[in-house]
Parts: C-alpha cells; structure tokens; sequence
C-alpha cells in the first residue's frame, strides 16, 4: 500500500491516554451507551460478548479490557490483544494479566501482518469500527485481514455505533458532533446496510442488526 493510501487512523486511537482509560468504563461503557446510545452495556453487550468468546480468543481495540475482565473464561484461555495504542494494549494487558494475554501493537486499516500466520476461533471488535476513518467501504479493510485470522467454522463478532441516519437522541448528536469534529470517531454516514455489505464481502454467513443506535453483528468463516 502507498503512503497516499493509508488511511489516517491516529486521531481514532490517539485520545486513550492513561487519563481518558481511567475515566472509560465509567463515561461510555456507564452512561454514554445507556444514555446516549441506548445499548446497554451490562444488559446487551457485555452477554453478546461472551456468547462467542472461545478459547482461543483475539479482541481487536481492546480499549480497557473491560469486556474481557468481566467474562468467564475457559479452562487453557487463550487471548491476544490487539490495538495501535500501547495505552490501551497495557490497560487491557494489566486487567487480565492473570491469563498471560499476548499483545500486538498493530493497525487494523494499515496491517504490517504483525499477526503472522496465527488463527483465533473467536474475533471480537467492540466500538472500534466508528472509530476508523473513511466510509464504511474503506473501514470494511478491517474485515479483509482479520478474516485470514479466523479458523474454518471461527466467528467475527462486534458493535459500532451508526451514523446521523440512525436518528440519535439529544445527547447522541452532540457528541456525534464533537467527536466525529475531533477525529476520535468516523462514523457519520456508517449504516447498517453498509456494514452488511461490507461483511458480505469477506464472510458467507452474517448477521447484522440494532439495538438502539447501536449495529451488532457477526459473521462466520467458512468450514473448509
Ligand atoms: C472506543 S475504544 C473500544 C474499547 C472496547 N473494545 C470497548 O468496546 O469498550 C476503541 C479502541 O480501538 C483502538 N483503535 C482505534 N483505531 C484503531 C486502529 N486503526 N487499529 C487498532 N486499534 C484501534 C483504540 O486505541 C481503542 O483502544
């Protein structure tokens, strides 16, 4: 890929400074997702996430870990951390040290294949996908490398929250605003058909729905 077309993904991962971590679970995944996009963590997200954690697990914008601390794991877990900010790889890292997670500093739109030749059968990637630049055309390269890292049979899984279009709420449009003026977010146009589609291309088997402002999804490698 040429420097002119990588994508500009570091105002997307640049704000979590150790600071902005410490305040996180509190701000988005307490009141932002409730409040603002009305997707509960506790009640919604935090049961999708462990419906298809296996183990043998790669969490994809690992933010603070918080999903993977407040799941039961299996016997002979295997996790492996992946981000493009060392902040959050060591947030994450440090929350579940007790299973010894493998941590890859990596870009998932500008990939140096720093993940190599490794297969997970489980993918999660919550709230990174509203983060990335671009449409959901040039976001969807995200899909292309991760699905080489999924075994036959393995599920790519996630949320992201949608754009203008979904209809947010009072609070939801002024931080679509702010955020989206900041870069933190790219999400303006992203809809639920352009994240279908985006899937499609990469996977056979996918499912895509909402639940508030918020677009789940996930989607299956083939068996063979
Ligand atoms: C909004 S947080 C989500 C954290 C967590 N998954 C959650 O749902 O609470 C987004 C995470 O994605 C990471 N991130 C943003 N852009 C990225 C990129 N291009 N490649 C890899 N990670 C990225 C950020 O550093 C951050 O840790």
């Amino acid at each position: 890929m040429s420097t002119r077309d990588r994508a500009n993904t570091h105002d997307g991962a640049a704000v979590y400074s150790p600071g902005i971590l410490k305040m996180y679970d509190w701000w988005v995944l307490g009141i932002s997702n409730r409040c603002a996009w009305l997707c509960p963590t506790q009640s919604i997200l935090l049961p999708f996430f462990q419906r298809h954690l296996t183990a043998n697990h790669l969490d994809v914008g690992v933010g603070t870990g918080f999903y993977l601390a407040n799941s039961p794991m299996h016997p002979a877990q295997r996790i492996t951390l992946l981000d493009l900010n060392r902040n959050s790889l060591e947030a994450a890292r440090a929350r579940i040290a007790s299973l010894q997670p493998s941590v890859v500093l990596e870009d998932v739109l500008n990939p140096s294949g720093a993940l190599g030749e490794e297969r997970f059968d489980s993918i999660s990637l919550f709230f990174l996908m509203h983060c990335l630049p671009g449409g959901m055309a040039d976001k969807a390269r995200a899909f292309e490398t991760l699905h080489r890292h999924l075994t036959p049979g393995g599920t790519l899984y996630g949320a992201t929250i949608l754009g203008d279009g979904a209809g947010h709420n009072w609070l939801g449009r002024r931080l679509m605003k702010l955020y989206n003026a900041k870069g933190l977010f790219g999400n303006k146009t992203d809809t639920l058909a352009g994240l279908e589609s985006g899937l499609t291309r990469c996977f056979a088997k996918v499912k895509v729905w909402q639940h508030g402002k918020v677009a789940l999804f996930t989607a299956q490698a083939p068996l063979h």
